[in-house]
């Protein structure tokens, strides 16, 4: 989402006309923006059916070549003789052990934790996770507790090597389930670890428990025809894939499952690779094993980052000092303030991983169509919202189809390079649809937001407002209200502006319906036995300054809040709409299905999911109402104290970020790579409960996935009519009616729906001793400091001012 503040920081920056970043925008010599957040997924080299019946390991080539990083950078010069853009792709045991190679360096590790612990205070899940209320599917996390227990087994000589520090600390964010939660050490990108297997869960009718399958198996011999998988390397096939899946930054399992499979709806957002075939690391190969006795062995690979040049890297030093160590001062890009990559914030709320292609400039969008679907009735001019009438039978001749597949384009591009063309060219398509659907009789509504996860969060507000004209759109949210965001506060509230301030927008206290004065009056802090948060807020849609492009001079209000521009009538009874979700719906995706089912009472139907008799949640993805990245806060605090004297207690500074003449001492440097979840939603009736992203909300009704589903979207889309609107059965267990089918009340939570990955072991963990006692040592962090009354004060000061603002393009 673009918030009124980002607009207000480029404002700023009026001579900067261009405010869409996009990747050609990059300095090409900048190393750090050369490293993909996680792995590099290129294409599949080895065939995916490449199998022996044995269960032979397939053979390396390692000996030959030498071992560690020699070994890769052997075969590396080999693969780029013939051709030097050529993929290079090694035995993972091979990358593996040049990864271990790398000695642990203590002090920048430490460094690194120390630098970014400011930076979480501001994650406002922080308190839930350590205390996660019933309704959370997972288990809990300290992510404070978890980073400094990472920094006191450094100083106590516990890690053998880089790579196993970076998975730590890799694990300690992940275990926080959020999209809008991310940081990832270099050394994780250096080698992308791929499966060859590919792998889908289905059931034949939609109703029976699903299966897991080699897709190419179900493709190629059907359902009937094919065996189903029963183990990989000896692991029960559910239990290996729900290991798999718990890694996946979404906060309900039956989601994180999904985002395993190849779908249509993700294929189109992510590329053809379903996450289950890419890892952080991987054996040689799997043994499966399926249910006709077959055993099969599947290789993996380790694909090398194209960023780094083995040439020159014969060691695990070598790779130290290439990929880890940020070039010196003056040499790529650090003291340079780093300009926000929109595409990487909106590939973290995705939880892909992100991939370095030239996007070509110019061409302005035209899309037709999108890949996988059929012709539409109106489609956006970037394709990411699109209409369709469904045909195949005279029973759905009353049917519309609104495909949402995301909020914002896949290639970062903005409308005319205008926020506001942006905006009018999506409530195009919704205005032109609903006006096409009601012209051919079209009553019925299913909103596809399958694989959608997020983008900008007002294209969210302004549907819901042009399906519910007369609805109120509940905003509600909350900040985590610790000591370096009252310090800020204090400091730019009155001074800046509230708008201003803070990263916000423009926000109002919902019991007067008019600002907080002072900021005291916002901040609180909101007592919860959880954590402490400032009080609620919610957008000001009614003022025209909200939504401002200053490259076009131009307001733009939300459908139903211009008092010049009415609202179109409402175009489809309630009941008459239906929400379709994979449990892929994160960030500005569920503040709008959150709106149609809380608010509007619209049933949802969810796809896929665990092989339980039980209900499934709708909304899989954070819920959390704004993602920001690191580079805003640190631009924000720069600006608070360079424009006037901030004296802060002594023991406060070191827990304070620092300006940006002073750079993490490992890459990536460039802060727009990590992200954290800035605000909490609330709902409505439940203001001081916890926030939405810990309450258990079901779907009205769920269903599997039937492998025709592989090739047609539109027999999913019959289904779902034929579920909401001609008495189709729901799988067994997932509705509050006996008959099975859907109902206007949703199931209620029970245990029996929480993540059977119960244990969280890893940094953080609320439940492993040797973890519990290394993370005592709160030094440094926000959590270790009393409130600092008649302490000596320190006055801060930046030597440097940046002189090109980081522009927020917020995305949620
Ligand atoms: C057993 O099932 C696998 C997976 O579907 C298939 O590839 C294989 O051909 C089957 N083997 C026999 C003997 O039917
Ligand atoms: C995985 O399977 C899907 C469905 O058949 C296919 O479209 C996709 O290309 C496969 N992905 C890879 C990387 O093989
Ligand atoms: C359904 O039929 C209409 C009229 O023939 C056509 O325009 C439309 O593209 C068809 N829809 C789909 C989803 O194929
Ligand atoms: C709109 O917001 C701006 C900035 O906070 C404020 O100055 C102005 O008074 C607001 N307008 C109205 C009508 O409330
Ligand atoms: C903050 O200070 C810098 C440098 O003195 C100045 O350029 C900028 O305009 C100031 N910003 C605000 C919002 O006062
Ligand atoms: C606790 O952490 C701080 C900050 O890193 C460090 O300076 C101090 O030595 C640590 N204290 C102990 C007892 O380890």
């Amino acid at each position: 989402m673009l918030f009124r503040e980002a607009l207000w920081a480029l404002a700023l920056t009026r001579a900067s006309t261009a405010h869409v970043i996009r990747r050609q925008d990059l300095d090409p010599s900048a190393v750090s923006s050369a490293f993909p957040s996680e792995t590099v997924l290129e294409s599949v080299a080895f065939s995916p059916s490449i199998v022996s019946e044995t269960s032979a390991p397939a053979p390396t080539s390692t000996a030959l070549v030498g071992k560690g990083c020699t070994g890769v950078s052997g075969l590396a010069t080999e693969a780029k003789a013939s051709d030097p853009d050529a993929t290079v792709f090694v035995p993972p045991s091979l990358a593996l052990s040049c990864l271990e190679s790398v000695p642990v360096d203590v002090e920048r590790d430490i460094g690194v934790i120390e630098y970014f612990l400011p930076y979480v205070s501001f994650q406002s899940t922080l308190g839930y996770l350590k205390k996660p209320p019933q309704g959370y599917l997972l288990p809990g996390v300290d992510v404070i507790g978890g980073l400094v227990a990472i920094r006191e087994k450094l100083r106590k000589g516990g890690y053998k090597n880089q790579f196993e520090w970076g998975l730590d600390v890799k694990r300690a964010f992940g275990a926080a389930a959020d999209g809008h939660f991310s940081y990832s050490p270099a050394i994780l990108s250096v080698f992308g670890f791929q499966r060859t297997l590919n792998i889908t869960s289905v059931s034949s009718d939609g109703l029976e428990l699903p299966k897991i399958y080699d897709v190419d198996d179900i493709v190629r011999l059907g359902i009937d025809s094919a065996s189903e998988i029963v183990s990989i390397d000896d692991t029960p096939v559910q239990d290996f894939v729900g290991k798999v899946a718990s890694e996946k930054p979404f906060q309900d399992p039956d989601a994180q499952l999904n985002f395993l499979f190849w779908s249509i709806p993700t294929a189109w957002n992510g590329d053809n690779s379903p996450a289950f075939m890419s890892a952080r690391t991987l054996p040689d190969s799997h043994t499966v094993k399926f249910a006709n006795g077959t055993i099969k062995e599947y290789p993996n690979q380790a694909v090398v980052s194209s960023a780094v040049d083995f040439d020159k890297i014969t060691s695990g030093d070598d790779l130290h000092e290439s990929v880890e160590i940020p070039p010196p001062p003056g040499k790529g890009s650090p003291g340079t303030p780093t300009r926000l990559r929109l595409k990487h914030i909106y590939a973290d709320a995705l939880g892909q991983t992100e991939t370095e292609t030239e996007v070509t400039p110019s061409a302005a969008p035209s899309a037709t169509a999108i890949p996988g679907y059929p012709e539409p009735i109106v489609i956006h001019q970037s394709g990411y919202v699109s209409g369709y009438f469904l045909n195949g039978s005279a029973a759905h001749d009353d049917t519309c189809v609104l495909v949402l597949s995301s909020f914002a384009a896949p290639d970062d591009s903005l409308v005319d390079n205008s926020i506001n063309a942006e905006y009018e060219e999506t409530r195009r398509v919704f205005q032109t649809f609903f006006k096409e659907c009601a012209a051919a009789g079209r009553t019925k509504l299913i909103l596809d937001v399958s694989g959608n996860g997020g983008g900008l969060v007002m294209q969210g507000y302004d549907l819901y407002k042009n399906l519910f004209p007369d609805n109120k759109a509940w905003s509600g949210s909350r900040l985590r209200a610790h000591t370096a965001l009252d310090l800020m506060g204090q400091n730019s509230y009155e001074v800046l502006g509230g708008e201003q301030a803070l990263l916000t927008s423009i926000f109002l206290n919902p019991i007067t319906g008019k600002s907080y004065p002072k900021w005291k009056d916002m901040f609180g802090p909101a007592v919860f036995a959880e954590d402490k948060e400032t009080n609620i807020m919610i957008y000001d849609f009614a003022n025209k300054s909200m939504l401002f492009d200053p490259s076009t001079e131009t307001p733009f209000s939300i459908t139903g809040f211009d008092p010049d521009n009415p609202a179109p009538t409402q175009p489809f009874a309630k009941e008459d709409i239906v929400v379709l979700t994979d449990g892929y719906c994160a960030s500005t995706c569920t503040v709008l299905v959150g709106l149609l089912q809380r608010e509007a009472g619209v049933r949802t139907i969810v796809v896929g999911g665990r092989p339980l008799v039980a209900p499934m949640q709708a909304v899989g993805g954070v819920k959390g109402s704004q993602v920001l990245p690191v580079a805003s806060i640190q631009q924000q605090w720069e600006t608070i104290i360079t424009n006037q004297s901030v004296v802060v207690p002594q023991d406060l500074v070191s827990a304070l970020p620092k300006p940006s003449n002073s750079t993490p001492p490992l890459m990536p440097i460039d802060l727009s790579k990590a992200s954290v979840n800035y605000r909490n939603a609330y709902p409505e009736d439940n203001q001081d409960g916890p926030p939405t992203q810990f309450v258990y909300e079901a779907a009205n009704c769920r269903r599997f996935y039937r492998p025709e589903y592989l090739a047609d979207i539109q027999a999913e889309w019959r289904d779902v009519a034929d579920i909401a609107w001609h008495g189709a059965k729901c799988a067994p267990g997932s509705t509050v009616s006996a008959d099975g089918k859907i109902d206007s009340k949703v199931p209620a939570y029970s245990d029996a729906v929480r993540s059977k990955q119960s244990i969280y072991d890893g940094p953080g963990s609320l439940t492993n001793a040797e973890w519990l006692a290394l993370a005592t040592n709160l030094t440094g962090t926000t959590e270790g400091i009393a409130s600092g009354a008649g302490r000596r004060g320190v006055e801060l000061s930046v030597g440097v001012v940046a002189a090109v603002l980081v522009s927020a393009l917020l995305m949620l």
